[in-house]
């Protein structure tokens, strides 16, 4: 099927509380393992940038897995800001993760050298997807660890449904939407790949790691 892009950020309150209340257990945990597996030799300290970070739990699990690390993580939406404000608040992380309101492309961030840069479906809401492979060479330095896990679309709408109705059916209706519109503007490993090649990241790796997940990774 082809691509039906959604609106990029997410600033409507019942959608953004819906999505700080769902559980992302297994994705997020999968994440953190992720990347590991895709860095094994590195001890995970300094500056890190979380792109996209939403309600801020890949944040908050990235920090609780790497204590000597601290984040900085962008989000055009306010109100998905808010509640990862209160999250970390709740986790006691106030001094290593600070959360910044800023859009893609042109936000301005504090630091200017990132030992990794992280993001967790953000590229499924961009329109252009190269806002993503610029933003990473505009705030990595040479060395950078960058680490991207997203949606991948499936083969037609009826199975986005069904993908919908396997993982999300105890979840409220806007989620239940969220995600469906989540798999349709998702992007193809193939897809990526022409990005990454565009962007001269072509020594980056793609993966599929789920029926539903693709990891991007290397080093810039
Ligand atoms: C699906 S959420 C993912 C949140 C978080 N990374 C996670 O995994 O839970 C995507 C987030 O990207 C943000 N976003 C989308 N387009 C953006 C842009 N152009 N600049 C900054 N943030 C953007 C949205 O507001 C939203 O909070």
């Amino acid at each position: 099927m082809q691509r039906i892009t959604e609106p990029e950020l997410m600033n409507d309150e019942a959608q953004a509380r819906a999505y700080a209340q769902a559980n992302f257990d297994e994705p997020h945990n999968m994440f953190i393992q992720a990347f590991d597996e895709a860095f094994p030799e590195i001890d995970v300290s300094g500056h890190i940038l979380d792109l996209g970070c939403g309600p801020a739990d890949i944040s908050i699990r990235f920090a609780q897995s790497f204590p000597d690390c601290v984040i900085d993580g962008l989000d055009g939406a306010p109100q998905m800001l808010a509640h990862g404000k209160l999250a970390i608040q709740k986790a006691q992380l106030e001094d290593r993760i600070h959360l910044i309101l800023g859009r893609l492309p042109g936000a301005s961030l504090p630091d200017d050298h990132y030992e990794v840069i992280m993001s967790n479906s953000l590229l499924h809401h961009l329109h252009e997807p190269d806002v993503l492979w610029e933003s990473i060479k505009q705030f990595g330095v040479s060395g950078s660890r960058v680490f991207i896990m997203d949606l991948m679309r499936p083969e037609s709408e009826q199975v986005a449904r069904e993908f919908v109705d396997l993982y999300a059916s105890g979840e409220p209706q806007v989620l239940k939407d969220d995600f469906y519109h989540s798999l349709c503007a998702a992007f193809l490993p193939e897809e990526i790949q022409s990005q990454l090649e565009c962007a001269d990241l072509s020594h980056f790796k793609i993966k599929v790691i789920s029926d539903r997940h693709v990891i991007v990774f290397g080093v810039l």
